[in-house]
């Protein structure tokens, strides 16, 4: 079961402006092929269909684990792309002709954004739904790493062009920590291969071969370490991730397991958006009708 905390796993700055070029770019890291959509339902669905989990502890531990860490990188895009969308239609006045939409078509998720508001779908960047089909569930546990070790790199390689699509420097801050929390992925499922077959997977990380360092807004992230820890998202369980995330990293420094979740930033909270009717009224209206009926039905 899975227990909730309302808060994102890192500080995400809210845009200045609004950028619905850059949430159209960001959907693709939620329901694109290689998005958190993939990664999140993808681990799920392993972890579920695991057989043998007590022979195969560790290995079991390691997908469940990374699968709820993958649940706050859903979160994070969505605080993303809503923050992009913050502020946007709010020029001109309808009743006396403007468009005041009209910049949304820039940003080329039309579908996505008339018929569900200017808001976070599971969709990529063409407004296309994700697909269950994405997931991959052999059953064949090697198979299984071996496809989650290329979804973490495919998954880099998208958050990378995303980054080069886009200068909006919150989508880059938050595009700077998934980067280097792929990274850790793709290095966990690389030492849980290596342990399972003897291969050095770790040998041919970075794919695509960028650095985390190489990235301004990873920088800081690799400064604080956290391209070193596994984070245990459980009170007490999934311990045995330990047993393959350890030794060192390859930049000499050790690997971590960090028990409970890191501390995060605050839950965004952004205005409504008149012009996609979200919400249709203002929440004091919403307040003053629910207190009208309650009265009519007899309240005090
Ligand atoms: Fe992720």
């Amino acid at each position: 079961m899975f227990m909730r905390i309302d808060r994102l796993q890192v500080e995400m700055p809210v845009p200045k402006d609004p950028d619905p070029t850059a949430a159209a770019a960001v959907q693709e890291l939620m329901g694109g092929r290689f998005g958190e959509m993939s990664t999140l339902m993808n681990y799920m669905f392993q972890s579920m269909n695991f057989r043998n989990k007590e022979k195969l502890k560790p290995y079991y531990a390691l997908i469940s684990n990374i699968c709820t860490e993958e649940l706050g990188h859903v979160e994070l895009i969505a605080a993303t792309v809503n923050g992009c969308l913050s502020g946007v239609g709010s020029t001109g006045d309808i009743t006396q002709g403007d468009a005041g939409f009209a910049h949304m078509k820039e940003a080329g998720l039309l579908g996505q954004f008339i018929n569900f508001g200017a808001q976070a779908m599971p969709t990529d960047s063409r407004g296309e739904g994700w697909h269950g089909s994405y997931v991959f569930n052999s059953g064949n546990l090697i198979l299984d790493l071996l496809h989650n070790f290329f979804l973490e790199n495919g998954a880099r390689t998208a958050k990378l062009r995303v980054y080069q699509m886009t200068d909006n420097p919150a989508a880059r801050q938050m595009l700077g920590y998934l980067f280097t929390r792929g990274g850790v992925h793709a290095h966990a499922y690389a030492l849980a291969l290596e342990k399972l077959t003897g291969v050095e997977m770790r040998k041919m990380l970075p794919i695509p071969a960028v650095e985390d360092i190489q990235l301004p807004e990873s920088r800081k992230f690799m400064e604080e370490g956290w391209h070193r820890r596994l984070y245990r998202f459980s009170p007490g369980d999934y311990k045995d991730i330990a047993e393959i995330w350890t030794g060192n990293h390859m930049d000499g420094q050790p690997l971590e397991v960090v028990d409970g979740p890191p501390q995060g930033g605050d839950m965004n909270d952004y205005e409504g958006i008149s012009e996609a009717f979200t919400p249709e009224y203002h929440p004091e209206e919403i307040f003053e009708m629910a207190q009208k009926l309650y009265k009519q039905a007899g309240g005090v």
